[in-house]
């Protein structure tokens, strides 16, 4: 095994996972990465663990550098068991250690693992000086559990940000920049799977978002390079941290998303006119069907569209089943600055378009124009389809 060097000192012993495709329900089309962090100086610190069926390729990768019998310290920055799950296969071995984490993260790691572990708790500026490098903490509760914390190489100014900043993406490459390095290809592989990370994992924390970078600025922190727990390593940070602040703040491309499912094709001949509406008024479009693409690919789209327009037929008086469950997803997440607008068919009776409605409004959502239609769309329910694609392509396309 080659050994991976972020600088002096500091070596990637993560794992590569080619073959995740689902991810707790997060279809991870290009697999993904755990990435543990080595720190060696005069004591041993290793920063964060792998999945537990990667346990043995982390330790390999640690003897190529050290005995990990000698580490000093095992810093977990978050309990979720893609980075704590090889925990105890460390401290079997590294008998001696310390775990370092929040008070939070010692409590989910004794109640996960009956870890009865050396714990060492550390909050927002509290330091860990292993020799010429020093370890400086900062809480990160919230981005995405309330346990989570930043472990930041002072020296090195290199930021370990677990979850934060993450993409899933399996790669022979550490390094964004080598990533489609080939002469005369370009591509945005990484930050396109960082958006889809945001969109799936951090979108309901905007806020907290914000906060954590104006604190991070406040502290003085100067970042060379930040190192995610997934994904590869940022060396030019500037770039993602834009994206998070823009993502944090809800900004969005003039851009018109139809998501819809159908059972006898009037849904969808509804979502076609009004993406033809949309497309006409001179805005970017998408038009996805609910059975038909991953949900976590269409909340990518939803993150960087302005407007999002939601599609149902009636079943049993209500929305389509796969419709609410996208729904409930998509509530969770709580997506910013949207412009919110709905659809969908009836035979009998109608009720799938008041109950995507309330649906919506539950979640403080209110959208500006619904339309239902009886059976198949006629010439004046197509009409009124493209008039709304018209009209909400215009909002969008005027800003
Ligand atoms: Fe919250 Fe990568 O686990």
């Amino acid at each position: 095994m080659t050994k991976i060097e972020l600088t002096a000192g500091v070596y990637w012993v993560g794992a590569i996972d080619w073959n995740l495709r689902d991810f707790h329900g997060y279809t991870t089309l290009r697999g993904a990465t755990y990435n543990a962090y080595l720190i060696v100086d005069e004591k041993i610190a290793l920063v964060d663990t792998v999945k537990h069926d990667f346990s043995g390729e982390m330790l390999n990768r640690i003897r190529e550098i050290i005995d990990p019998e000698k580490i000093d310290y095992v810093v977990s920055n978050h309990v979720e068991m893609d980075h704590s799950g090889s925990l105890p296969a460390i401290m079997k071995i590294a008998t001696k250690a310390q775990v370092i984490c929040t008070e939070k993260g010692k409590e989910g790691l004794i109640r996960h693992f009956r870890g009865t572990w050396d714990f060492r708790t550390v909050k927002t500026g509290d330091e860990l000086k292993i020799g010429k490098k020093t370890l400086f903490f900062i809480n990160a509760s919230m981005l995405h559990w309330p346990d989570n914390m930043f472990t930041y190489l002072k020296e090195d100014k290199i930021l370990l940000s677990n979850d934060g900043f993450g993409q899933h993406l399996a790669s022979s490459f550490r390094f964004d920049e080598d990533v489609c390095s080939l002469a005369g290809y370009d591509c945005d592989t990484v930050m396109e799977e960082a958006a889809k990370y945001y969109a799936n994992i951090l979108m309901p924390f905007g806020g907290i978002i914000l906060k954590k970078i104006e604190e991070i600025r406040k502290l003085g922190i100067e970042i060379k390079m930040i190192a995610p727990s997934h994904g590869m390593i940022w060396t030019n940070p500037i770039k993602i941290i834009e994206a998070y602040l823009k993502w944090a703040k809800g900004e969005s491309k003039p851009k018109v998303l139809v998501i819809y499912d159908t059972m006898w094709n009037s849904t969808q001949t509804m979502a076609k006119e009004i993406l033809k509406g949309a497309s006409d008024s001179g805005v970017e479009v998408s038009l996805f069907h609910l059975r038909k693409t991953d949900w976590s690919e269409i909340i990518k789209e939803v993150l960087e569209s302005k407007a999002v327009l939601i599609g149902s037929p009636t079943l049993n008086n209500g929305m389509f089943p796969t419709v609410g469950g996208f729904l409930t997803y998509l509530m969770g997440l709580r997506p910013r600055n949207k412009l919110w607008a709905t659809f969908g068919s009836y035979g009998w009776a109608g009720g799938a378009v008041k109950a995507v409605n309330e649906k919506l409004k539950s979640g403080g959502y209110e959208p500006v124009e619904s339309i239902e239609v009886n059976f198949r769309p006629d010439e004046n329910d197509l009409g009124k389809c493209y008039a709304l694609g018209q009209k909400i392509g215009s909002i969008v396309k005027a800003g």
